[in-house]
């Protein structure tokens, strides 16, 4: 395997010599017993090892191998997540006040990431699939009708995968927007495993998209926060995206993030592909006794779904998903991705092995044959899309108190407000508060779900 990164952070930390320099613990000495081995991995720019914001040997090498292996013209390491490459890219392609055409179902982060642009959000809603009580992709025609009405759309960002594994028509999108003169931008967070087999859905760079994004961590074997930002094609700036992370990462980025993804990529390339058989096997053989989200029935906005991704809907056997959760792992010690009133996600990767398999069938038929427990869950399409009073950044910067739920009703939100996990806001930071978001708000919480982005005292932040 061609790991330069790897092979060069290993080189250095097996050398003698005392090091005065960075990370205060000496080369894992000075850490807990527990984390030494990994601590003697955990190195500063020392030499021979590179600078992450000016790459000239071992990690621009790595990162022209990563972009060689997912097919981009160029791939940055990423150390915060996906987080900080959704970030760089809104920063790298849109000036403040310019339009940036969404899907309401995008993750926090990019709600966060306008904030730092200041950039004009146009969300549109994905059609409601509402037997499964979820939203997918755009249609091709909700963006073409976008660009219709607003022409001066600077760019256009679509989800690929979803949390719960839905691909839509990204290449149909892609070439919409190539149309109108603007890049695509994808947040691929759960896409990076996809370009590694080729019964997988295609990786949203070979669908056309200029900017992508993958959350190394969500489903490769690396360490958690590794993470890639890839671009390709003449409508993005590299230096502009090299500046943007300058700009928000870190001076001191992790060399066992950044080795791991070295290690992970030529891992992927090496055996990816024959792990990922394993993986689309076990998950054929798995006879889920619960609905699965896939492409038998056509729906709107999914075109296709991961299969390493096993979203089941339980409450089409009367369990509310969040004790769903609670119950598989007091009584089956099965952790899962993420559980909604209805779903829970389970994410099928290359280092599982057929005991978990069997542990997760066995699992959830004990799961299918019990009472159902907990609030038992109903259908509840999501609440009108709020009026936009101020740009995220406007309402990020306006003065803010903390009032009650129903005090807030007609004020307009001075934060995102998710239920999460997934981390998809019911309410974006500028938007009014409508008495319809506040009851849907309360329905998740009194059915078990959580809230990201109330006080402790589960008061809301609004524009005072
Ligand atoms: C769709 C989506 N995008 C972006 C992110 C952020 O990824 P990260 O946690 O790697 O920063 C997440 C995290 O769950 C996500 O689900």
């Amino acid at each position: 395997m061609q790991t330069p990164l790897w092979n060069a952070l290993r080189q250095v930390a097996q050398s003698e010599g005392s090091c005065f320099s960075t990370p205060g613990h000496n080369r894992g000495k000075g850490l807990a017993p527990l984390f030494q081995l990994l601590g003697q991995y955990d190195l500063t720019e020392l030499a021979n090892l590179d600078n992450l914001s000016a790459p000239e040997t071992v990690i621009a090498e790595a990162q022209a191998l990563a972009a060689q292996a997912w097919g981009s013209q160029k791939t940055w390491f990423l150390v915060n997540g996906a987080t900080v490459g959704i970030h760089a890219m809104l920063l790298a392609t849109l000036y403040p006040g310019d339009t940036i055409l969404l899907p309401r179902n995008v993750h926090q982060s990019i709600v966060h990431g306008l904030i730092l642009s200041g950039a004009n959000p146009i969300f549109l809603a994905p059609p409601w699939d509402d037997p499964w009580q979820l939203m997918h992709g755009l249609s091709v025609e909700q963006v073409e009708a976008a660009f219709e009405e607003n022409p001066d759309i600077k760019a256009v960002l679509v989800v690929h995968p979803t949390y719960f594994g839905a691909v839509g028509d990204t290449r149909g999108i892609a070439e919409v927007a190539h149309r109108h003169g603007v890049p695509l931008l994808v947040d691929a967070a759960h896409g990076s495993h996809l370009c590694f087999h080729p019964d997988l859905p295609d990786c949203a760079l070979a669908c056309g998209a200029d900017l992508v994004v993958h959350s190394a961590h969500k489903t490769l074997p690396a360490l958690t926060q590794s993470a890639l930002l890839h671009g390709q094609g003449s409508r993005i700036d590299f230096g502009k995206v090299q500046l943007a992370l300058r700009l928000l990462q870190t001076t001191s980025p992790s060399y066992l993030l950044m080795a791991s993804l070295d290690y992970a990529r030529a891992w992927m390339q090496e055996y990816g592909q024959a792990a990922l058989t394993k993986v689309l096997e076990a998950r054929t053989n798995l006879a889920v006794p619960f609905p699965c989200l896939d492409v038998s029935v056509p729906k709107l906005g999914l075109w296709l779904c991961d299969p390493t991704r096993l979203c089941v809907d339980v409450s089409a056997l009367g369990w509310n998903g969040y004790a769903a959760e609670d119950w598989l792992l007091e009584q089956s010690q099965i952790h899962c991705e993420l559980s909604t009133l209805h779903h829970l996600v389970f994410i099928l990767n290359t280092a599982h092995e057929p005991l978990d398999f069997a542990r997760l069938q066995s699992g959830l038929n004990a799961l299918a044959q019990t009472k159902p427990l907990g609030v038992p869950p109903w259908k509840m399409p999501p609440p009108p899309l709020p009026k936009a009073m101020l740009s995220p950044r406007a309402a990020f910067e306006h003065p803010y108190c903390y009032v009650s739920l129903q005090e807030a009703v007609g004020q307009v939100s001075a934060q995102t407000v998710s239920t999460y996990p997934p981390g998809i806001p019911v309410l974006f930071t500028g938007e009014e508060i409508s008495a319809q978001i506040v009851d849907y708000l309360e329905t998740v919480k009194s059915q078990g779900g959580s809230l990201n982005g109330l006080d402790p005292l589960g008061k809301i932040a609004v524009c005072s």
